[in-house]
Parts: structure tokens; sequence; C-alpha cells
């Protein structure tokens, strides 16, 4: 569980983030969406006790990052945005030492069960300087998944890795957060949209909107648009369809292919079914056509002014 309260950080005169409010369940995972600067790494560092806010507070798993930053350190699995590795060691060795720091009462079976989780097992001897980004990567959450926490703070867990390893991960992902608490961030908006149960979106330091990727969705399409074909011309087809009540928009867009819109909620795809077949046309496809989640982000991050440049 994590709450954030009134969370804030300014650097001088930039507010970074800017009196955040939310919580995150046990069995969930928060998306944590957002342009370049919008304050998602400066949040993750403030909830992790690597830096501290200028004012406001959180919990995770019910202890306050400042007076119980102790317990937080234990409960909490942090996947920072620069991964700190010493070159010289091996994937093991640093393991081991992550596990010491942490009091880990058998080590050797919880680094064994964490490289097979990340796919690391036969790079355990290998020098971490050797390897390549994506494995640094894979360290990095291995590190984070060490000491099973409660609550998994992930800053782009799957940035540099490559497809068969971004699915592990994803996986890996949604296996742990069915029980556990996972705020990650990412700017892959179909990566939020598989594998987040909520969605944050800040802009400037605020929460611009928090929502399920599924209601993201409707919510922000201000109508609903569906696509047509039939077999041959179209047009008198959407001459008819124009005249239906309720309908805001029809338009062809080649040969049997048309679109019309209707306001959410007022769905008219069985008077136009019915119209079509009526008519006497070759009713050859019928589908609703999403807005994507790029749209809706760009949208919801355009209209309350882009992130200032640095
Ligand atoms: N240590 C720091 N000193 C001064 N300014 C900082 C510091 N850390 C972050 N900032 C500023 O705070 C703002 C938020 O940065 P942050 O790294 O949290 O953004 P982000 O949402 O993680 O962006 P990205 O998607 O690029 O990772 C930026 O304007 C950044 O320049
Ligand atoms: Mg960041």
């Amino acid at each position: 569980m994590i709450r954030v309260n009134d969370l804030s950080k300014n650097f001088g005169a930039r507010q970074a983030v800017d009196g955040l409010n939310f919580e995150a369940r046990q069995g969930e995972i928060l998306g944590f969406l957002g342009p370049n600067g919008a304050g998602k790494t400066t949040t993750m560092r403030m909830l992790t006790g690597y830096m501290p806010p200028s004012s406001g507070t959180a919990t995770i798993a019910g202890f306050d990052i400042l007076k119980d930053s102790i317990e937080v350190r234990k409960r909490v699995g942090y996947l920072p945005e620069t991964v700190p590795l010493y070159s010289d060691m091996t994937v093991f060795d640093y393991l081991k030492f992550m596990a010491d720091l942490r009091h880990l009462p058998n080590p050797k079976q919880a680094i064994d069960e964490t490289l097979l989780m990340v796919g690391l097992t036969d790079r355990a001897d290998g020098y971490i300087g050797n390897l390549s980004k994506g494995m640094r990567q894979r360290i990095g959450l291995a590190q984070a998944l060490l000491h099973k926490p409660e609550v998994l703070i992930l800053d782009e867990p799957t940035i540099g890795l490559d497809p068969a390893q971004i699915i592990e991960v994803r996986n890996l992902i949604r296996d742990i957060g069915k029980e556990r608490t996972v705020l990650l961030s990412t700017h892959i908006l179909s990566e939020a949209q598989q594998i987040c149960n909520r969605i944050l979106i800040i802009n400037k330091g605020k929460i611009v909107v928090e929502d399920t990727p599924a209601n993201l969705q409707s919510r922000l399409a201000g109508a609903e648009r569906v696509h047509l074909r039939v077999r041959g011309e179209a047009d008198e087809l959407a001459d008819q369809i124009r005249k239906l009540k309720g309908i805001q928009e029809v338009t062809i867009q080649g040969d049997g292919l048309l679109e019309f819109q209707f306001a959410p909620g007022k769905d008219l795809r069985p008077e136009v079914a019915r119209l079509t077949i009526e008519s006497k046309f070759d009713l050859l496809e019928m589908r609703p056509i999403n807005l994507s989640l790029e749209e809706i982000f760009l949208e919801l991050t355009h209209a309350e002014g882009s992130t200032q440049p640095e």
C-alpha cells in the first residue's frame, strides 16, 4: 500500500512535484505516465527515501517515509532510473552484497530465485562490466526484488530490454502485482494499458487524470465512432444514416467504407445495421474505432500546457 499526501518538491524556483495525492493498494499496479520532466522520478525518489520532500508526506506499507524511513526501506524494492552498478563485481557478488545490506537470512536461495526470475542464472559468475545494457537493467530489477518487498517502485522497468525480455518482465510485474503493490513509470503507453490496473498521468508535477485504462479511453472520447464497410458504393447509405436521429457525423472513407459517430452511451449500431440490411446493402464489417492512449495522452498533457524546456 502506498499513500501519498500532498507531496511536493521544488528545486529552487522549479516546482518538480506539486501537491500530489494518490493511493496504490495491495494487489494493484499503478502506472505513472507523463512527459519528460513531469516529476515521476522525483516522486519515486521521495517515496523510496532517496530525497526528502519539500512538503507533504507519504506512507509505504503503513510507515511514514520520513519518520520510519528504515522500516520503509525494508518493505520497498526500487529500480532507479539509472542503476548504480559496480563493473568489477560479478552478478552474484553484487546481489550477495545487496542481500547482506538487507540482512537476508538465506541470501544464496534468495539470489538463485531472483536470478531465475530475471533470466540471469547463467550470468551469475560474469562480471557486471561485461554485461549488455539490457542485462544490467535486469540486475537492477533483481536487486529490487531480492527481499520480496511488499511495495515495488520501478522507474521505467522495461527500458533497454529486447522484445522477448520486455514480455518476460511484463509478465513478471503482472505476477508480482497480484499480491503486492507496484508503482511503475513508463513512456510506453501500450505497456501501461496492458499491465496497469490504474493509470495516473502527471504533467508539471500535478495529476491531470487518474483512471483505469479502459475508462480513460471512453471518458476522453467525446463521441463514439464506428467504422462500417458494405459492398459497393456507400453514398446512398450514408445519406440514409445521416437521417437517423442521434447521428452526429457520417463520412465516406472510400469505396463502401464509411464512418459514423454518435454521442457516448447512445449506441446506434443496431439501428444502422438494420438500416443497412433493409436498404439491401451487404454488411461486411462494423467495428468501433478507439482513440489510442497516445492520442488521449497528448490531448491531456497538451491542454495543460507542455512542460517548460530545461
Ligand atoms: N536534483 C535535481 N536538481 C534540480 N532539478 C531537478 C533535480 N531532479 C529533477 N529536477 C527537475 O525536476 C523536474 C522533474 O524531473 P523528473 O526527473 O522527476 O521528471 P520525470 O517525470 O522522471 O521525467 P523523465 O520522463 O524524463 O524521466 C525536471 O524539471 C528536472 O529538471
Ligand atoms: Mg524519470
